[in-house]
């Protein structure tokens, strides 16, 4: 595995790997993902085995623009509008498959709908384009655990099980993108990501009744760092590191503190976060103790990956 600089000749490079079915970690808004080309079987069933990821866990496909999008799957009139407001951006829309499309059956999970979204950034642009094809692309990190917002993470989480690493600096956004199911009305919000809710309009949050989680991204425990997790910490225990959120202080007493933001800025604290937790998951510390978060904005998608972080680990 080899961490390259996004240039022309490397992005071309990557495009001729991912057509012969191989491997490219890559850079977009949100965190970087670990891309195969999503129309081929093998080259999915290589990206669930270098996450060692549940098959059941289908994959967001990947594409240049709204028209690479419409031959996936059927876009209906929201659908258009949706895509027309944020893409390029980080929102995935599932919608139902079409017969007709090329997506692998492995990268759909066997569902009759597909994830699609067209990220907003230069190099995962330049690579869609020059590759021509859907890229199934998870986040690069192995199952259940901290996504990666740089290069170097990709390579502590995936090492070797790429063919290269586009280094395309830290991600801008810093949380997944926002994942919306439009079969049903209103459209269901699966994954609070990097759009806020409150920018979509009237959506339903997925009822939790059902046995097989809708979007099994949902699964409980995930973005878990090897130390425990602890929410809504107002004071210190013996040997915690703190993740602090401003605009207060931070409670004395704590090992370490690492702020994602200061000033209480929820995109600051967005663009932050998985790399405070993978700095502050260190054997000399206890725990992970985390301040409140409003749960508002990208707050909701933080705290939702907190949450989660804090699971209890026996799912995966
Ligand atoms: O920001 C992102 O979305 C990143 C970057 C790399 O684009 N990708 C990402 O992919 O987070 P992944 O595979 O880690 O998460 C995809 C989410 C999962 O929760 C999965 O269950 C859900 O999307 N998903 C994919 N296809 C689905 C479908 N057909 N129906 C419902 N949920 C689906
Ligand atoms: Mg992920």
């Amino acid at each position: 595995m080899r961490i390259e600089k996004p240039t022309p000749e490397a992005i071309a490079r990557a495009a001729s790997v991912l057509r012969e079915g191989g491997l490219v970690a890559f850079p977009t808004e949100t965190v970087y993902g670990v891309a195969g080309d999503a129309t081929n079987d093998r080259a999915v069933a290589a990206i669930f085995a270098a996450k060692q990821r549940p098959r059941f866990n289908p994959l967001i496909s990947h594409v240049a623009d709204l028209e690479a999008a419409r031959r996936l799957g059927r876009f209906d009139a929201r659908a258009e509008d949706l895509a027309a407001r944020f893409w390029p951006g980080p929102l995935t829309l599932v919608v139902p498959r079409l017969p007709t499309s090329p997506v692998s059956l492995l990268a759909t999970a066997g569902l009759d709908t597909v994830a699609v979204r067209v990220p907003d950034h230069p190099v995962a642009s330049a690579l869609l384009r020059a590759v021509g094809l859907p890229l199934a692309a998870p986040s690069a990190n192995r199952s259940g655990r901290v996504s990666p917002t740089t290069a170097a993470h990709v390579a502590e989480e995936l090492g070797d099980s790429v063919a290269m690493i586009l280094d395309g600096g830290p991600c801008r956004v810093g949380v997944e993108s926002t994942v919306l199911d439009l079969t049903t009305d209103p459209p269901t919000l699966l994954r609070p990501g990097g759009v806020p809710m409150e920018a979509l309009g009237l959506v339903q949050l997925p009822s939790d009744a059902g046995s097989a989680p809708r979007s099994p991204g949902m699964l409980t425990s995930h973005y878990a760092p090897r130390l425990a997790v602890r929410l809504d910490a107002t004071e210190a225990r013996p040997g915690e590191a703190l993740l602090a959120f401003g605009p207060g202080e931070a409670p004395p007493g704590f090992a370490a503190v690492r702020w994602l933001s200061r000033s209480g800025d929820l995109v600051e604290a967005a663009a932050n976060l998985f790399a405070a937790l993978r700095a502050l998951d260190r054997p000399e510390y206890a725990g992970i103790a985390v301040m409140p978060i409003p749960e508002e904005g990208l707050g909701r998608a933080i705290n939702d990956r907190l949450r989660r972080a804090a699971a209890p680990r026996e799912v995966e």
